[in-house]
């Protein structure tokens, strides 16, 4: 239950995801960190099969370019369909964001604007991209993660919801604080970490880190950030 004076949200944040591989989502969202907000109610991923939306009897959702050239193009109708109903129905339309290698990067300062939306429809591309009219048709926002190509936008789209998430207040418990990283508020470097053994392979623990010194400790964290 959530009181009024705590810091949870009384509506979760919402992540619809389309793509023609759901089942690739099952162990992310069923695993960690993810899984204990989905279970609290903080965070809901729905997964949807663009295939569901495709006309006739072989379910086609891609065909060879007009023009020429390699690969396949994810079609106009199925895609289309699959967003305007998923957005059409009672929930708030949300954020509309189609992964591809030629999106705005991803970064921290645009991870902190999606965590204060209340729904962000992902999709996810396949093959050599979208029919342009989807982009027309949609406007959505078009991201990437980095400058290298994936073979579709899946992974990209569960490092978006993995960065997004842990940001909803209450996702993460106090020994996962979001506070203390490298893109925190803070916008300290991370200082290295030491867990039991004491010695392994003969390197021992910074002694300082063993003296319950607090104000110690914090002063050697601060001067060993990397
Ligand atoms: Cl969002 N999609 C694909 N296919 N490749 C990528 C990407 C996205 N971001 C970086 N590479």
């Amino acid at each position: 239950m959530s009181s009024p004076d705590d810091a949870t949200p009384s509506t979760p944040l919402r992540f619809d995801v389309l793509t023609l591989f759901p089942n690739l989502f099952e162990g992310f969202v069923g695993e960690s960190i993810l899984k204990r907000a989905i279970e609290r109610n903080l965070v809901q991923v729905h997964r949807w099969d663009i295939r569901d939306w495709a006309e006739g009897k072989h379910k086609q959702v891609d065909d060879r370019p007009f023009g020429g050239g390699p690969g396949m193009v994810l079609m106009a109708p199925p895609v289309v369909s699959a967003v305007e109903s998923l957005r059409s129905g009672i929930e708030p339309p949300g954020r509309l964001i189609a992964l591809t290698p030629q999106g705005r990067r991803l970064d921290q300062a645009f991870v902190s604007e999606l965590a204060t939306e209340r729904r962000i429809v992902l999709l996810c591309g396949r093959y050599e991209g979208f029919d342009e009219r989807i982009i027309e048709e949609l406007t959505p926002e078009a991201v990437s993660i980095g400058d290298y190509v994936l073979s579709g936008g899946e992974v990209a789209a569960m490092v978006v919801i993995d960065a997004v998430m842990r940001l909803i207040p209450g996702v993460l418990g106090d020994s996962e604080s979001a506070l203390d990283e490298s893109f925190g508020p803070d916008g300290g470097l991370e200082y290295p970490h030491y867990t039991r053994p004491r010695v392994f392979r003969g390197r021992e623990v910074p002694e300082i880190l063993l003296s319950g010194d607090h104000a110690a400790i914090a002063r050697w964290r601060r001067g060993n950030r990397r």
